[in-house]
């Protein structure tokens, strides 16, 4: 079928790091504590002068130059974000302007929250397929921090800043799979843009919300296109809570280590969190060519979506 490979990755971060006990100066928390409910050990905030396109862009031009293409030959590009730094012009119309990508090509935000860039690459995947068109690039991109009220310890010690960016090329042979849902009377996770809606959230709905999607996405994934998880190398899901991935992984009876975690490193990064783990397992050697993966995002909305492809 006409599928979606992966082929170049990027990530940007912003300069500085707040690890647990950094978090103590904000709200009455422990690294203990945040370290054994959700695994995360530090995030990034981002600070004077660095904005949600300036992620975006600094992602996209490594992942150009990871997969190879010249800025020229992208046929569209969309950014999955709840946070970037105006709501016009899109995020995907500034990356689109500094990398000097041609004019007679669609350009948009997706708003899906933590499962935006999976939305996004579905999204990227039909533009090309109604419109012809090669390569996606497709963002991933958050400053969660000017989302959150710092002085809720319920919130602020969970999220973090960052962006991933992908470029993927439509094949006519490459295997594809793709799930939706939303559950959009949940709304549990809720807050933006302006400072005085920060974000909140019921933890523990959350929490048992994700542990059901992640099983139910992948078993949708593998019925769909006849796989078993064993001929699966990688199940990247939404780095939100190490406890949710354990979880997902008891209930799927699998071995831990196909999951693949860096929550402990970036906390929740929402939209990011997906294509910022891709990377990472791109530039470690740990997903190579011709692998196969399902993605799993889950988020505010409530939304979901799982994806199988090939690298
Ligand atoms: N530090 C110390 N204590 C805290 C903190 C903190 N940062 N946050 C909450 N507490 C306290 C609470 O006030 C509560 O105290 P109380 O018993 O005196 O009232 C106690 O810890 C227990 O709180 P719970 O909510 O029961 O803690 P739980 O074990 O459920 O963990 C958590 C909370 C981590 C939020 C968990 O429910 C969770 O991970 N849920 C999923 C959230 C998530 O992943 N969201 C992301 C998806 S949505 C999106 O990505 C946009």
């Amino acid at each position: 079928m006409n599928g979606l490979r992966l082929i170049g990755t990027g990530r940007a971060l912003p300069a500085k790091i707040y690890d647990n006990d950094a978090m103590t100066a904000f709200v009455d928390t422990s690294d203990e504590w945040i370290t054994s409910r959700t695994g995360i050990r530090q995030r990034y905030f981002s600070g004077e002068g660095e904005t949600t396109s300036g992620l975006a862009i600094e992602a996209a031009k490594k992942a150009l130059d990871n997969a190879g293409i010249a800025p020229e030959q992208i046929d569209c590009v969309l950014v999955a974000t709840s946070s970037g730094e105006t709501v016009m012009p899109s995020m995907a119309c500034i990356v689109h302007h500094a990398l000097g990508l041609r004019a007679d090509i669609p350009a948009m935000d997706v708003g899906a929250a933590c499962a935006g860039f999976l939305y996004a690459a579905d999204m990227a995947r039909a533009l090309l397929l109604a419109h012809g068109g090669h390569y996606a690039l497709v963002i991933g991109a958050e400053q969660m921090s000017k989302l959150l009220d710092m002085s809720d310890r319920n919130t602020c010690v969970l999220f973090g800043d960052g962006a991933g960016a992908c470029v993927f090329a439509l094949e006519p042979d490459a295997e594809y799979e793709s799930v939706f849902g939303v559950r959009g009377d949940m709304a549990i996770v809720a807050g933006g843009p302006r400072r005085e809606q920060p974000m909140a959230m019921e933890g523990q709905a959350v929490f048992r919300f994700a542990v059901t999607a992640i099983p139910q996405s992948v078993n949708a994934l593998l019925e769909r296109s006849g796989k078993t998880l064993e001929e699966v190398d990688w199940v990247v899901c939404h780095q939100a809570n190490q406890r949710i991935i354990d979880a997902s992984v008891r209930r799927l009876g699998v071995p831990a280590e196909k999951f693949y975690k860096n929550l402990d490193r970036y906390a929740n990064t929402s939209a990011a969190s997906i294509p910022l783990a891709l990377d990472e397992m791109r530039e470690s050697g740990k997903l190579t060519s011709g692998m196969r993966v399902i993605m799993v995002g889950f988020g505010a909305g409530l939304t979901w979506a799982g994806m199988m492809i090939r690298a």
